[in-house]
C-alpha cells in the first residue's frame, strides 16, 4: 500500500497551474450518455475516480479514448444499463449514470452506494426527483431499479441543495417532457459546468449557477465539446499549503470567483491573497489568527476543503471554531490531527481548535479524500517526518500533489508500505 513520507518544515514558494476539476468531471463524461453522437471533453485529470466513471462507462457501451487530458466519447448504443455494485462502491458519484441512463433508455438499475466515512449520504432526493418526473423506482436486492416510458418535467422543491442530485434531475430533464423547474438547485459551479455543456449538446436550461433552474425538455441531445473548469478544491488545498508553511504560492488557470469564501478566510486569519486575472498568490509569514468557519452549500465555506483549513486552524494563534453543516461525520480527521499534537476538542457539529506552537509528525492513517489532503498540510509543518497511509484515499482526486507540493520545495515523496 503507498503513503506519502512528509518531511516537514520547508517553506513552499513558487507557481503551479490548476488541474482539471474532478466533481466536473464526473457528471461530464456521465453526460455523454444522453447521446449517440461524439462528444470531447477537455482538461480532464488524471483520478482514479475519472478512471472508475470511464470503466463504468465502458461496462454501458460507452468508446472511450484518452488524448493526454483531452477525452472523446460516443456511446452508440446502451448496451447495459446496469452500474454494478463492484464500481459504485468505489465511487458513489457512479449515481451520476441514473438520470441520463433513464432518459435515454426508460430504463436504469444501479447500485445504492451505501454509507461511507463522511456520513450516511443517502439519495433520497435524486430517487423522489425522478419518482415526481414519472418514473418508477424500486429498490431491489441493494439495486435502485428505475423504470419510465417517458420522464415528465416538473416543478420540483429540493428539501436540500444537494449536488449531484441537481446534475442527476437536470441531465433527466433534458430529454422529458414539458418543462422542468427545479427550486433550491444546488449553485456549485461543477452544476454550472454541467449545465453549460448540456447547453452545446443542444439541451435548454436557464438559471444554471442559481438556486432556480428550468428545465425545457427537446427530443434529442448531440454531440459536443467542452473544456471543464478547474479544480477549485485543489487549488485551495494549494493555497492553505501556501499560508500553513508560512510560504508564497501562485496557482493560475482557475476562476477566483469560486473560491471566495476561502480567499477572505485566508485574508481574515493573516495571510496576503492577491487575485490577478485567473491566478491567486498567497503569501504568508510569522503568525497567523485563529479563524471560525462553517461549511455551507456554495458561494458558503465548501465541505470539501473543512479539514484542510482545520490543519492550518492547527498551527494558527487564538482559538477558532469550524462548524460542519452538511456531512454529520466528517470529522474523522481530528484523531489523527490528535496524532500530531493538534488541540482539538469536537462537540457535536463543532470542532473547537486551539492553536498550537508547532505539531510533530507521526504516523497518521487517512480516512477519506479531503481529510487525505489535510494530513499531507499538517505533515508539511510538523516537526520531523510525518507519514501518511492509505494514501489511495487522496489518488481518488489529487493529481500527482506530491509532484506539485515538490515543484514547490516541500519534501513528500511516494512510498511502498508492506501491509
Ligand atoms: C458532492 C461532491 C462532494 C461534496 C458534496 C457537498 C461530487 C461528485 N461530490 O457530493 O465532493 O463534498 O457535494 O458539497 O460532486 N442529502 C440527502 N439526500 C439526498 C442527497 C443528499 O439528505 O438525496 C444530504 C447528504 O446526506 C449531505 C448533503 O445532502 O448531508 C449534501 O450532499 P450532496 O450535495 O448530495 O453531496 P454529493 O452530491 O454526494
Amino acid at each position: 500500500m503507498e503513503a506519502f513520507r512528509i518531511r516537514g518544515g520547508n517553506t513552499i514558494s513558487g507557481e503551479v497551474q490548476a488541474d482539471g476539476a474532478k466533481n466536473a468531471a464526473l457528471p461530464l463524461l456521465a453526460a455523454t450518455l444522453l447521446t449517440g453522437q461524439p462528444c470531447t471533453i477537455g482538461r480532464v485529470p488524471d483520478l482514479a475516480d475519472v478512471r472508475t466513471m470511464r470503466s463504468l462507462l465502458t461496462a454501458l457501451g460507452t468508446t472511450v479514448e484518452a488524448n493526454g487530458a483531452t477525452v472523446a466519447l460516443q456511446t452508440p448504443n446502451i448496451t447495459s444499463t446496469e452500474a454494478p455494485y463492484d464500481l459504485v462502491k468505489t465511487m458513489r458519484a457512479s449515481i451520476l449514470v441514473l438520470g441520463p441512463l433513464l432518459a435515454r433508455t426508460g430504463e436504469a438499475r444501479v447500485s445504492l452506494p451505501g454509507g461511507c466515512a463522511i456520513g450516511a449520504r443517502p439519495i433520497s432526493l435524486h430517487l423522489e426527483g425522478l419518482a415526481r418526473m414519472g418514473a418508477e423506482i424500486k429498490i431491489e436486492h441493494g439495486y435502485v431499479v428505475a423504470k419510465a416510458k417517458k420522464l415528465t418535467g416538473c416543478r420540483l422543491y429540493l428539501d436540500f441543495p444537494t449536488v449531484t442530485g441537481t446534475m442527476n434531475l437536470m441531465m433527466a430533464a433534458t430529454l422529458a417532457d414539458g418543462v422542468m423547474i427545479i427550486e433550491n438547485a444546488a449553485c456549485e459551479p461543477e452544476v454550472k459546468d454541467l449545465a453549460d455543456f448540456l447547453i452545446r449538446m443542444g439541451a435548454r436550461i436557464d438559471g444554471a449557477g442559481t438556486d432556480r433552474l428550468v428545465i425545457e425538455g427537446v427530443p434529442a441531445l448531440s454531440g459536443a465539446h467542452h473544456a471543464m473548469i478547474p479544480d477549485r478544491i485543489e487549488v485551495g488545498t494549494l493555497m492553505l499549503a501556501a499560508a500553513i508553511t508560512r510560504g508564497d504560492v501562485t496557482v493560475t488557470g482557475l476562476h477566483p470567483a469560486h473560491l471566495e469564501a476561502l480567499i477572505q478566510k485566508l485574508r481574515e486569519a493573516g495571510a496576503t491573497v492577491d487575485v490577478t486575472g485567473d491566478s491567486i498568490r498567497t503569501r504568508a509569514s510569522g503568525k497567523l489568527h485563529a479563524v471560525s468557519i462553517r461549511t455551507l452549500p456554495h458561494p458558503g465555506f465548501p465541505t470539501d476543503l473543512q479539514a484542510q483549513f482545520m490543519a492550518l486552524m492547527t498551527v494558527t494563534e487564538g482559538m477558532g471554531i469550524v462548524t460542519e453543516t452538511i456531512f454529520e461525520s466528517r470529522f474523522t480527521h481530528v484523531a489523527e490531527y490528535a496524532r500530531m499534537g493538534a488541540n482539538i476538542r469536537l462537540e457535536g457539529q463543532n470542532a473547537i481548535v486551539t492553536g498550537m506552537d508547532g505539531l510533530s509528525g507521526a504516523e497518521v492513517m487517512a480516512t477519506d479524500l479531503r481529510a487525505s489532503a489535510g494530513l499531507v498540510l499538517a505533515g508539511l509543518v510538523a516537526d520531523g517526518e510525518t507519514l501518511v497511509r492509505r494514501i489511495y484515499h487522496l489518488d481518488r482526486g489529487y493529481e500527482k500533489l506530491e509532484q506539485k507540493l515538490g515543484s514547490l520545495g516541500a519534501d513528500v515523496a511516494r512510498v511502498t508500505m508492506a501491509g
